[in-house]
């Protein structure tokens, strides 16, 4: 496990950071209409996520005077800093005439369109703030969100709206072996992992000064129709997705990282990668050249109320332009074979500023 830092980068940890572990994601409506109320909310956010990062507490457990009660709720002590960032996202509400913030809104920001194949349910959906824990220990990135939510409540400014607990990374980074999503494929051989890929297809480059090294943060909550996949033919799996399950290789390909050929076809004529496959649909070469970050965890919620099991992929994408979410989702929504097999049922869009300077609060200079 390592510790990141919460000051200092140009960028917030936890967007290019090698996916760790384990996530928890919640969003948070506003309810104060004062400005001054949301400084003080992102002020008292930082200083507690710098020391969390840190694997220390935000204030104490047992205070000595016997009828305090404990600022840190204390399940994570001697855990470490078990790999925690906590970023935090600003829903397109923050920049509204309330908060006499709309001369800052990020130039891209706004809800996203109605999409094919949305099955959104509004309690699962939305939010003004977005925080997103990851951690290798998923204690660790439970109490972070716990205490800033616990913060939030006490500050009357803001309240709980949605929150998905994900584990089992399903997504690679630089240096990392690809992970498995909960359909047993190996998720991220081809996501960005370069430095200069970032530069081109994550990171804000203009614009105010605090909205440089930002990105536009995109989350769904995809639940996946587990029992059906799992009565799957193994050819059909594969054909979904136009991946070999186990090594994870193009069909059209014998190793993971072999480049697909969408243009090769068997002794038929027939593409060996399907158009309706889901890298046919969400290459880059098939999209202009277009790709975003993928940062998604593994998530369950039990079962539901047949019985079945409720898990599927808690998916979140970073782009320097949401419309290029929203160009590869319309496509897969209206093609996807996989579309058989999932639904997205929650969704929300974030701002995730560039990282508070030493002693600064995230997103300050967004006040001035
Ligand atoms: C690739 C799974 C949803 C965009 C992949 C791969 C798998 C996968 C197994 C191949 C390995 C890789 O290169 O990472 C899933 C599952 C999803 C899902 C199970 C839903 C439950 C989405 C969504 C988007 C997306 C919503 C974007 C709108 C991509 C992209 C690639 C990819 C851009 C890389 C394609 C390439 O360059 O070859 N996904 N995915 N996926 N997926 Fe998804």
């Amino acid at each position: 496990t390592q510790t990141h830092p919460f000051y200092g980068d140009a960028q917030q940890a936890g967007i290019s950071t090698e996916p760790q572990r384990h996530s928890m994601f919640m969003t948070f409506d506003l309810t104060t209409a004062k400005v001054g109320d949301l400084q003080v909310l992102l002020a008292l956010w930082s200083s507690a996520i710098a020391q969390m990062m840190q694997g220390a507490t935000i204030g104490q457990v047992e205070p000595k005077q016997p009828s305090a009660v404990g600022f840190d709720t204390g399940e994570a002590l001697n855990l470490g800093p078990a790999s925690l960032t906590v970023t935090i996202g600003l829903g397109p509400k923050v920049f509204s005439d309330i908060y006499g913030l709309s001369h800052q809104m990020p130039p891209l920001l706004r809800e996203l369109k109605q999409l094919p194949s949305d099955q959104l349910d509004p309690a699962l959906t939305g939010g003004d703030l977005s925080v997103q824990a990851c951690a290798d220990d998923p204690q660790v990135a439970y109490h972070a969100v716990r205490d800033l939510a616990r913060i939030a409540k006490s500050t009357g400014s803001a309240q709980t709206r949605w929150t998905v607990m994900g584990f089992g990374r399903a997504s690679a980074g630089r240096g990392q072996s690809t992970p498995r999503n909960l359909l047993g494929f190996k998720d991220g051989t081809r996501n960005l992992k370069e430095d200069a890929e970032f530069e081109q297809f994550v990171w804000v480059k203009d614009g105010p000064a605090w909205q440089r090294y930002g990105s536009y943060q995109v989350v769904r909550k995809i639940q996946m129709h587990i029992e059906n996949w799992d009565t799957d033919r193994a050819s059909d799996q594969n054909n979904v997705f136009g991946r070999h399950k186990v090594s994870g290789a193009p069909l059209t390909g014998t190793k993971e990282f072999d480049t697909p050929d969408f243009k090769k076809v068997d002794a038929t004529g027939n593409p060996v990668i399907l158009p309706t496959a889901h890298i046919a649909l969400a290459a880059f070469e098939n999209n202009k050249g277009i790709r975003i970050l993928r940062r998604s965890y593994n998530y369950t919620d039990g079962l539901n109320q047949f019985g079945q099991l409720d898990a599927g992929l808690f998916f979140m994408s970073y782009q320097n332009d949401p419309a290029h979410f929203e160009m590869l989702q319309t496509k897969l929504g209206a093609s996807d074979a996989l579309n058989e097999y999932i639904a997205h049922i929650g969704s929300g869009i974030f701002f995730a500023p560039p990282a508070p300077k030493e002693g600064n609060y995230i997103a300050q200079e967004m006040f001035s």
